[in-house]
């Protein structure tokens, strides 16, 4: 098969609107998978193709594959985390909708690599076309993945993806996560070592079995290598979900979507772990997972979402609040009570009926909340809140001031 590396990324194939990719035109397309000993010495491969996960933290896959195999007696659980709860990705679904053997492949290659018999499906239960074209596929490749996989309806929520609440509902039916100290690549799913990977994430490992670590790094325009997903939303013509080089700048993404974005003040970028920048401070950075660490964009889910001429940040900040606050699992004090707080004062702000301090309680709250969670959940709706404070921060004062909005130029109500 002659193909460059170009076309062998997750989306290339049929396009969308030829539906999910059949079992036999996957295998006639990529070919078949290594053997299974040669998936067994995938690993250091994997670390040295500069693979991160997609989930948002950008955690070098190679090593946490190393660190579940070397705990595993051979029984070892993989869990493909299609959970998909923030509300600005669309990606994981594409995927499992569109190559939903590629993401089987990448389980298989995980669990061979690992040493573990279980395969867990873990799919957003609203994501029902995921479910169905993931059913399907299971059944195509009977009997080989009888008894080993099984695919589970994760519930709705923004927690329900973190990966100790994963185990936590595959263990107990509660998907909140927990306060343990041992991590699911310790004590995971019936106590044995898991691991919980994105489903992209798995995707990326299931082409480079095929086609090596040097393939993965010839892509990528930044210091990381290779490519990756991205859901872009928000004023643009086009949105959707596109592949692109690490490293693109933000106004190539833009011109991805159809636009120039002149309109444009503010991008949010990597969800709502991420943060809003200003538009023209950023628009020739390039997103890129390794530039987060020296003050750049990062990546984290692959979220780019510009917001409008008519988006007033305020607004749509106390509106992500609202959605932060009410995803809080419940089960830490400051977590709780500290972003519902945080929500109430930001929507009287948005509204125009701020109090006096308003603006002083939230950034006084969000010191408060931040680190003080079981999950990191407090610490990404703090991170973005900061981040609005910082580039909407005319507009978060006019609020406050005078209960207007530049935007609408009238009460904020
Ligand atoms: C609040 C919260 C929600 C999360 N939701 C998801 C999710 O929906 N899907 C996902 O893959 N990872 C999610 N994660 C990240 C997982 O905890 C975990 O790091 C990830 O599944 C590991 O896969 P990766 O290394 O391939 O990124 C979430 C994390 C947090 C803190
Ligand atoms: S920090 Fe919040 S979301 Fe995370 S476990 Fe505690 S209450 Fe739940």
């Amino acid at each position: 098969m002659t193909t460059t590396p170009a076309t062998m990324r997750l989306l290339a194939g049929p396009p969308s609107a030829a539906g999910p990719e059949q079992f036999e035109a996957h295998r006639t397309r990529l070919g078949s998978l290594p053997p299974v000993g040669d998936r067994r010495e995938i690993i250091p491969i994997l670390e040295a193709s500069g693979l991160l996960g997609r989930g948002g933290a950008a955690f070098p896959v190679g090593r946490k594959w190393r660190a579940v195999a070397e705990r595993s007696q051979g029984d070892a659980v993989v869990v493909v985390n299609g959970a998909e709860g923030e509300p600005r990705s669309a990606k994981d679904r594409v995927l499992m909708v569109n190559r939903p053997h590629l993401v089987l492949d990448g389980a298989l290659v995980a669990a061979d690599a690992v040493g573990a018999t279980d395969i867990v499906l873990y799919v957003g239960s609203e994501h029902r076309d995921a479910h169905r074209v993931l059913g399907r596929a299971l059944g195509e490749r009977e009997p080989e993945l009888r008894g080993r996989v099984r695919l589970v309806a994760a519930p709705v929520g923004y927690v329900a993806g973190e990966a100790t609440a994963v185990v936590h509902f595959l263990n107990r039916g509660d998907a909140r996560p927990t306060f343990l100290d041992r991590r699911p690549h310790e004590v995971g799913v019936g106590g044995r070592p898991t691991l919980v990977q994105n489903v992209e994430s798995l995707a990326y490992a299931a082409l480079i079995a095929r086609h090596g670590d040097a393939w993965y790094r010839s892509a990528g325009r930044g210091r990381t290598p290779g490519t990756a997903l991205v859901t872009v939303s928000g004023a643009v013509p086009r949105p959707g979900v596109r592949e692109i080089e690490y490293g693109l700048t933000i106004a190539e993404i833009a011109a991805l979507a159809g636009t120039a974005a002149d309109g444009t003040s503010a991008v949010l970028v990597g969800g709502y772990f991420g943060g809003w920048a200003s538009l023209d401070e950023v628009r020739d950075r390039p997103l890129d997972p390794a530039d987060r660490a020296a003050g750049g964009l990062g990546f984290g889910c692959g979220v780019v979402s510009f917001a409008g001429p008519d988006t007033c940040g305020v607004r749509a900040t106390a509106e992500i609040m609202t959605f932060m606050a009410g995803e809080s699992a419940a089960q830490c004090g400051p977590c709780v009570f500290g972003l519902a707080a945080i929500a109430e004062a930001s929507r009287r702000l948005a509204t125009g009926a701020a109090a006096d301090d308003d603006l002083e309680r939230i950034d006084r709250w969000a010191g408060q909340v931040q680190g003080r969670g079981a999950c990191h959940h407090p610490d990404g709706a703090i991170g973005l809140l900061r981040s609005a404070r910082a580039v909407f921060a005319d507009e978060f004062a006019r609020h406050q001031a005078r209960g207007r909005c530049s935007v609408t130029h009238a009460a904020a109500a």
